[in-house]
């Protein structure tokens, strides 16, 4: 199976091409070799690759600069999803697309499923929205798969940060109000290899038929101050640390230029009843994630 990979240089992208690279002939860009924002370049690669699978791993993903820059974040997270979704359909491949938590405003009390309406609280999420909407409005043979809080120890992460504080300074401040989904990266990777691997007879057609959003992130709910504290508790080096305490605190206590939903957990349900799949635990994941 031939599967173009996007974005292979960020975090999801460098654990995709190890779990495809498994089981099919993945021709890898990262914004070196294929700029997104160049719609021509785009549409010549996929005619050129021909692949059975298109995975795009590559996004406008700085939240807090996506508020001054919400024109290039709609270009790469909305327009140019849409052109993938069109030129696959045209190619008859399959495309397997990420979405995130911050297409909700947080303001519910259980998680959230696939079809709860959608209320982007900041110009990240409205640019995300946008891609979810090109590719259900052009009716486009996509898997949308919605994660959230993606972490590996050795990119810039939440966990990242966390191992780096706790070994420089004794008391960390952390946010106590935020709950979500913390995801491995390399278990979003695997999931995702393994749902491809599922469609391997005929990609388009299964993709088409099952097209639409699926939520694919780290089983239960944490806060950002559950996370930290895990990560520090879970540390195979912790003789390196210097922390000695961690301080819940309020989101309000640390004033960023976009704001975050404070309860966006995803229920991954839909998922499982389709493809069978569904991600370990996140505790279990935090704990691998730091021994690998
Ligand atoms: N990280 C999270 O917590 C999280 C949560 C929910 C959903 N997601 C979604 O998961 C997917 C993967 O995210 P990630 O964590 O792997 O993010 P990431 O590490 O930032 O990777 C995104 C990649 O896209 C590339 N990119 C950005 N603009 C580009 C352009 N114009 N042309 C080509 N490549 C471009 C980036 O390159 P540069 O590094 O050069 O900019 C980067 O390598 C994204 O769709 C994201 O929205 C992530």
């Amino acid at each position: 199976m031939e599967i173009v990979l996007l974005g292979s240089a960020g975090q999801v992208g460098v654990a995709l091409g190890g779990a495809l690279g498994c089981f099919a002939r993945v021709t890898a860009y990262d914004r070196s070799t294929l700029d997104l924002s160049d719609t021509d370049a785009v549409v010549g690669a996929l005619r050129a690759a021909r692949p059975a699978v298109v995975v795009n791993a590559a996004a406008f993903t700085d939240v807090d600069r996506a508020e001054s820059e919400e024109a290039m974040a709609t270009r790469i997270n909305g327009d140019i999803v849409g052109v993938l979704g069109e030129e696959c359909r045209a190619i008859r491949a399959g495309l397997v697309h990420y979405s995130t938590d911050f297409v909700f405003d947080g303001k519910t009390s259980r998680p959230y499923r696939e079809d709860d309406p959608t209320a982007p609280l900041g110009a990240y999420g409205r640019s995300k929205l946008a891609g979810e909407t090109a590719l259900a409005l052009a009716g486009a043979p996509a898997l949308v798969l919605r994660t959230a809080w993606v972490y590996s120890p050795g990119r810039r992460s939440f966990v990242a940060s966390i191992l780096r504080l706790a070994r420089e300074r004794e008391s960390l401040r952390i946010v106590a109000d935020q709950s979500g989904s913390p995801t491995f990266a390399g278990d979003l990777a695997m999931a995702t290899a393994l749902l491809i691997h599922g469609v391997r007879n005929d990609p388009f057609g299964a993709i088409d038929d099952a097209r639409g959003v699926y939520h694919m992130a780290g089983g239960g709910v944490a806060t950002r101050f559950d996370l930290a504290t895990a990560t520090i508790a879970s540390d195979p080096r912790a003789s390196e640390h210097r922390v000695k305490d961690v301080v819940p605190v309020p989101t309000s206590d640390y004033p960023l230029p976009a704001p975050r939903p404070a309860f966006a957990p995803l229920d991954c349900q839909k998922l499982q009843h389709r493809f069978g799949i569904a991600l370990p635990p996140w505790r279990a994941a935090l704990a691998r994630a730091l021994r690998q």
